[in-house]
């Protein structure tokens, strides 16, 4: 093997404002996987990452929480930090943008490339909302679209036919903040000089690193000229303060990157690394950014720029991945496919995921799809019925008969030897990051492994007089060959090797030394390393997602891709689109008084109610468990629309659904009709 690499990756960093989704898990569980690969090779690789905490959403998000921007990040990192870890993304550190180390280095790099000349101030004129007194980024301007006059769209782009413009050209723009009509104000802004870094950048891409249709990407960049990048923002604003401009922050984009120095930095500090040796200007330590192929432009053009301008090493390269689909679609609140990652892992386990992506993964930047039917026949006959079942073939004759001892030689060194040999193209494609290719040769190693145990049928030799020894060498055998699959799929499912380690009662595997086999050693009883998946968990699961949406009539849903992090949900919704009169009338609202209200075993957001419509009872599922007790529910009279089509949920037919104001958590209010109203009184 060669000799040792020092190795650093990274995996873009998430908003600090949403949970983890599958989406986002795509890049995790790739990035996750190459890293776990180069350490087994006995490379010094480390993974680190943080969360993007800086932002007007965050800030925004927070003030509808009615908690502070710390608060909130503090909050999120911690659910982030748990889900990540209940998937075995395995973190040298973790860290925050919005930590003392970032601001040094984003202090640092702003500074040594403003004094050499790569900062300029230029006036702007931007949306201003004048009741929140602050500049409105486009995303926090809605209009109608301006091509085909669709209302309620937001500032850069129609979602209804699609076209592209600017805020200035939607019609009756408001504030998404306030709902007020957006002034133009003037305002000063620092821009970074990205034109000055041109001929470094050609080289950069030209340097081999880079995937060919990012390299593409670039070109036509370079092609239409470098633009400078605004990297200011108007107070107020969640982030660092610019040092000599009071009033000024740093854009999230500028300080997000700098993160993965921030992150690095404070890895050193624990293990005592040398942080120059990774990020000095002469470094020979490789650097690896995974990232989302919709981020190229900030991780190929501004971040090598500004490292360069500040006097750092430039990324060895950049590997971006594609989206995730699910059944084929963009992930949908209301398909139920779009997954938190919490919602997954209350209803599966992490293995099958991470195996399902690596099996779809390659080195390009295609889209992958989560086809559930796929995923589950997938996983239960490779992960199942191939690689695990080889265990649970053999070892139940090496424990009852044997012991527990594994025979001193093998039977079959030639086959093991195949297994070794067939070690260095798997390992070649996850260096190129082609797992869906290292996936289809170690499961053509399965394959051979149960022809072998079909042929020499220990379940035969078992019953016959005499062949003791056979039966336990051909069970020693599959045993081993067991093991080496199980080091080859280690990267992908460490949860399962580790497992089978215990089983095997070895040390961790790693790739050198697979090619020795397990001979004359104890092995522990048997227990299962993984389970089918049932049909029934998927629907479960769906159903769950669903559930996230439905919560309630009022309350927006949680904020959660990189789009939706942008994407406000904010303290006074706009007012949405008029519609006429009789369409209004077909809602039918009702008084209903609440005669019984109980928790829902499993849906830690709902609560059952029993409601009363003078006459007629209905059962709905409302999504105000967060703010209400049960039993001060009950006797309450409260509005609900009686003729919503009945839904099928998990826990039961929901026939109707209650009226809530608010945010969420506990700032959500059923409403209250005055005394003197009857249950079953229409509403008008
Ligand atoms: O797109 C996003 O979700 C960003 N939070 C990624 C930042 S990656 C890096 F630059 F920090
Ligand atoms: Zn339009």
């Amino acid at each position: 093997m060669s000799t040792s690499r020092d190795i650093l990756v990274t995996s873009a960093l998430p908003y600090a404002n949403g949970p983890i989704h599958i989406g986002h898990l795509v890049e995790y569980i790739q990035t996750d996987i190459w890293a776990r690969f180069q350490k087994m090779r006995g490379h010094h690789c480390w993974y680190v990452c943080a969360d993007d905490a800086h932002g007007t959403p965050i800030m925004l998000r927070a003030r509808q929480e009615g908690i502070s921007p710390e608060a909130l990040i503090a909050r999120v990192a911690e659910e982030h930090q748990r889900d990540f870890a209940d998937f075995r993304i395995g973190f040298d550190h973790y860290h925050s943008t919005h930590s003392p180390e970032n601001r040094h280095f984003a202090t640092l790099i702003y500074s040594r490339n403003r004094d050499a000349g790569h900062i300029e101030r230029r006036t702007i004129t931007q949306a201003y909302d004048p009741v929140e007194q602050m500049f409105l980024p486009d995303r926090f301007i809605k209009g109608e679209c301006p091509k085909c006059g669709a209302a309620d769209q937001y500032g850069d782009n129609c979602e209804a036919c699609g076209a592209s413009y600017s805020p200035a050209e939607l019609k009756n723009p408001r504030s998404a903040v306030s709902g007020a009509v957006p002034e133009q104000r003037e305002s000063d802004h620092y821009f970074f000089r990205l034109g000055d870094f041109e001929s470094l950048l050609k080289t950069w891409t030209r340097g081999g690193g880079l995937q060919r249709e990012v390299a593409n990407k670039l070109d036509e960049w370079f092609a239409a000229g470098l633009q400078g990048w605004d990297i200011s923002r108007d107070a107020p604003y969640f982030g660092f303060e610019i040092p000599d401009h009071p009033g000024k922050f740093f854009y999230v984009w500028l300080d997000a990157p700098i993160g993965y120095l921030a992150s690095f930095k404070a890895l050193c500090e624990r293990k005592g690394l040398d942080f120059d040796h990774f990020w000095g200007p002469d470094s020979q330590a490789e650097l690896y950014h995974f990232i989302g192929k919709d981020i190229v432009y900030f991780h190929a053009l501004f971040f090598p720029a500004m490292l360069h301008g500040a006097g750092f090493r430039t990324p060895s390269a950049v590997f971006a991945h594609g989206f995730l689909t699910v059944d084929g679609q963009k992930m949908s609140k209301s398909r139920g496919t779009f997954i938190k990652a919490r919602t997954y892992l209350d209803h599966l386990d992490p293995e099958y995921l991470r195996y399902y992506f690596a099996a779809k993964l390659g080195s390009g930047v295609d889209d992958i799809d989560l086809n559930l039917d796929d995923f589950q026949a997938r996983v239960n006959a490779d992960l199942v019925g191939k690689v695990v079942n080889i265990a649970s073939r053999c070892a139940g004759f090496i424990g009852k008969r044997f012991d527990g001892r594994l025979s001193a030689t093998l039977a079959e060194p030639e086959l093991f030897a195949d297994f070794i040999a067939a070690g260095d193209s798997i390992a070649a494609a996850y260096e190129k990051r082609e797992f869906s290719r290292a996936v289809r040769e170690i499961m053509a190693l399965a394959d051979r492994a149960n022809q072998y145990i079909d042929e020499q049928a220990p379940w035969v030799v078992a019953k016959q007089d005499g062949r003791e020894a056979e039966l336990q060498n051909i069970c020693s055998m599959g045993l081993n060959l067991f093991r080496v699959l199980i080091g080859y799929l280690r990267p992908i499912l460490p949860g399962t090797a580790a497992a089978s380690e215990s089983f095997l009662q070895i040390e961790p595997l790693d790739w050198a030394t697979l090619a020795t086999p397990l001979l004359d050693h104890d092995i522990a009883p048997f227990k299962p390393l993984m389970t089918r998946i049932d049909p029934k968990q998927i629907e479960a699961m769906l159903e769950a997602s669903r559930e996230d949406l439905s919560a309630t009539a009022g309350a927006p849903a949680a904020s959660a891709t990189a789009a939706d992090a942008a994407n406000p949900h904010l303290s006074r919704d706009p007012i949405a689109a008029t519609i006429d009169y009789e369409t209004f009338a077909q809602v039918d609202l009702r008084v209903a008084l609440i005669r019984e209200a109980r928790l829902v075993e499993g849906a830690d957001k709902l609560l059952q109610l029993t409601l009363d419509l003078g006459g007629e009872t209905r059962n709905v599922f409302a999504g105000i468990r967060s703010a209400y007790d049960p039993k001060e529910l009950e006797g309450r009279l409260t509005v609900m629309v009686a003729n919503l089509a009945p839904r099928k949920m998990r826990f039961g037919l929901s026939e109707g659904m209650v009226l809530a104001a608010g945010p969420g958590g506990r700032d959500l209010f059923i409403l209250s009709p005055d005394s003197g109203a009857e249950p079953g009184m229409k509403v008008k």
